[in-house]
């Protein structure tokens, strides 16, 4: 199979893992359900749900029980796009090739929405000590779950985000590397490390894990910001120029097109070593990371 073949094969199978997670849309809430999972099946990369399937195969995990994160995964990462897209934040009108979920349902049902996901997804990682052996190990990624997700990340992230736009041109770099470390790394890190305690590795191996997607994440966003300036809506399904319209300092108005090309790069090659320093192999892991370098959308 070749590698765009393969990838569809296993972004379906996740999509399907997914789908048997999500809520049924019933009750007088169904409004919400509705607007939740509309979100949730506008397709998008799945690239977290797969970052933890790799991890716990990478580390020998042969059970079910990665998958109710796979989807709380996704649920955490789309609740972020949710509100990340609302007027007051990014204020931006189309996500995956749709109307953003505001510009659907309007913003009160946005903002339910995403917490709805946010909660949901925490009844949905429980889920995982039916199908496990190992109540210790679904507990630990319970809380690597929740940690990486909130205050101490992504949240955290966001919020510096937003705060910046006010300083514009003064961002630091290193403020800049803490947003992109939190809004987006955080969880990158938190599906690389679930995969990892749930088959079992090791404090050592999980560190690593953690530091795998700290790379990965940084550059996964500097792409982002490249994206944001040189790629379209066709082709993203979102609006591009949010940064600018935004005035936001990104990696690209503080380094340049052709730095932030070459850092996005230097920092996927360091990831994929490291990866490849591990006992355990996982080349499907390595060339998804590879193949990151050159993402289009
Ligand atoms: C977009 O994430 C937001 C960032 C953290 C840069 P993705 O590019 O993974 O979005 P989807 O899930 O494919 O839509
Ligand atoms: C957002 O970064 C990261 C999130 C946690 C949602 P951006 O605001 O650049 O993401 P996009 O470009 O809207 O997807
Ligand atoms: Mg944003
Ligand atoms: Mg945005
Ligand atoms: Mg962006």
């Amino acid at each position: 199979m070749n590698w765009k073949d393969e990838m569809e094969a296993r972004t379906e199978q996740v999509e399907q893992i997914i789908k048997s997670y999500l809520p049924k849309e019933a009750g007088y809430q169904k409004h919400v359900i509705e607007a939740m999972n509309y979100s949730m099946l506008a397709g998008g990369k799945r690239l977290r749900p797969l970052f933890v399937q790799e991890a716990y195969r990478m580390f020998g995990g042969n059970g079910r029980e990665a998958e109710p994160f796979m989807a709380a995964i996704e649920m955490i990462h789309t609740y972020s796009l949710v509100h990340d897209d609302l007027p007051c934040m990014d204020n931006d009108e189309y996500r995956r090739g749709r109307k953003s979920t505001w510009a659907q349902y309007g913003e009160v049902m946005a903002v339910l929405a995403g917490d709805g996901l946010l909660t949901y997804a925490f009844e949905t990682a429980a889920k995982a000590f039916a199908l496990s052996k190992h109540p210790d190990r679904v507990g630990r990624a319970i809380g690597i779950l929740a940690g990486k997700a909130g205050i101490s990340g992504m949240l955290g992230g966001q919020t510096a985000d937003i705060e910046a736009e006010e300083a514009g041109s003064e961002v630091t770099e290193e403020l800049l590397l803490f947003i992109h470390e939190h809004k987006t790394a955080a969880l990158i890190q938190d599906a690389l490390m679930i995969g990892a305690v749930l088959a079992g590795a090791t404090e050592e191996e999980t560190a690593k894990m953690e530091r795998i997607g700290y790379l990965i994440g940084i550059a996964f966003q500097i792409q982002d910001d490249i994206l944001d300036v040189t790629s379209s809506l066709e082709v993203l399904g979102k609006q591009t120029g949010s940064d600018e319209k935004n005035h936001k300092a990104t990696y690209v108005t503080l380094k340049g097109l052709a730095q932030a090309r070459e850092d996005q790069e230097r920092l996927s090659r360091e990831a994929v070593e490291l990866l490849a320093s591990f006992e355990q192999k996982n080349e499907f892991l390595e060339k998804l990371v590879e193949e990151l370098i050159t993402r289009e959308k």
